[in-house]
């Protein structure tokens, strides 16, 4: 029985200094200590044995018994100190890395003209409305002056959303004019940008769908020379000092006169090319007096509150202004173009 507890001993060291873990630990106790284990068995037998050799053989056991409790204690402070030191290791943070890079966004460079022009616009005094796509007819044309056969009231040209034309797409800014004469009252200058809808197909310089900005001015004694000053100093703003401008004569049922305004092509200096059509001008806007029938409309005297207006293409401008060819650009939103402004 000597040699059996001897053995016990030996096997049972060996493995627990082999375990990896707790729970092998814990096979262990269970296969040596535990109520079936090895030791219990030879203690069993223990009857068997002469009244000399019991108290040798039991003082022996307890030893056998101490010694595998003790290796067990000591190996599972090591097995759980390497459980402590694994974990710390894949949970370091190493704070000298680098953080990981988020791709932030920036303004689409539309916007990013339309909100100079804004800030150019508040520096003159401007206040800025905001208006409705969705819009009635009678803004849109009627009290615009529009006559009931003008063309652009055709069903080929403007999305109507009821069959009785009464409600639409609005196709211009420019029932912010009438909005803002009818809400704000006189003395006025306001700007207004937004969406519009037109019935177009889409080409480099045509989309059903495109952005103005509208202004307004109404005020005493205001004349077509205050008209040309401001476009200039804006369009000046926003080309550069040195940018040339042209007024030629237009047409528009709610102002009168009416006019366009045309800047030198940026891109021939005037001298004629694909951009500028071979003209050597770009047209960016239509203005004029507003009609006196327009001011009548929205409850103003004509004859002491002159006025002036003006609607011009942002699309065109951010054209113009990033030297962009075709506006299908501004409005397919791949990031590998728009990345570059
Ligand atoms: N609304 C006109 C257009 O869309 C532009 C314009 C606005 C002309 C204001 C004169 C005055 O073409």
């Amino acid at each position: 029985m000597k040699e059996q507890l001897e053995a016990i001993r030996k096997g049972a060291l060996e493995a627990i200094g082999g375990a990896q873990d707790t729970a092998g630990l814990e096979s262990l106790r269970v296969k040596y200590l535990g109520k079936k284990g090895e030791l219990t068995a030879v203690l069993k037998q223990m009857g068997g044995l002469s009244a000399e050799l019991r108290p040798v053989i039991g003082q022996l056991a307890n030893e056998v018994r101490a010694s595998v409790e003790k290796a067990i204690e000591a190996q599972s402070a090591v097995v759980s100190e390497r459980a402590l030191r694994a974990r710390l290791e894949a949970e370091a943070v190493d704070v000298t890395i680098p953080g990981k890079k988020f791709p932030l966004g920036h303004k689409h460079p539309m916007y990013a003209v339309l909100d100079d022009m804004k800030e150019i616009f508040i520096g003159m005094g401007f206040e800025i409305f905001d208006g409705p796509e969705v819009e009635q007819a009678e803004y849109n044309f009627t009290k615009l002056n529009a006559p009931e056969d003008h063309p652009s009231r055709d069903w080929t040209d403007t999305f109507y959303l009821t069959e009785d034309s009464s409600i639409l797409l609005r196709s211009q800014t420019s029932p912010m004019q009438i909005r803002a004469m009818e809400t704000h009252g006189v003395p006025i200058r306001m700007i207004s940008a937004g969406r519009v809808y037109r019935k177009d197909e889409v080409d480099a310089t045509h989309s059903p769908m495109f952005h103005q900005i509208e202004g307004l001015v109404v005020d005493k004694g205001i004349t077509m020379a205050d008209l040309k000053g401001t476009l200039n100093t804006i369009i000046r703003e926003i080309y550069g000092p040195n940018t040339q401008t042209r007024f030629r004569p237009h047409h528009f049922p709610f102002t009168e006169p009416s006019c366009e305004m045309d800047i030198q092509c940026h891109k021939c200096g005037g001298k004629g090319c694909p951009t500028c059509k071979g003209e050597g001008w770009i047209e960016i806007l239509g203005a004029g007096m507003v009609h006196p029938k327009v001011l009548r409309n929205c409850g103003i005297d004509p004859e002491e509150y002159p006025g002036f207006a003006f609607g011009m293409g942002l699309e065109r401008l951010a054209l113009g202004q990033f030297k962009i060819s075709d506006m299908r650009l501004i409005f397919e939103n791949d990031v590998r173009f728009l990345e570059q402004f």
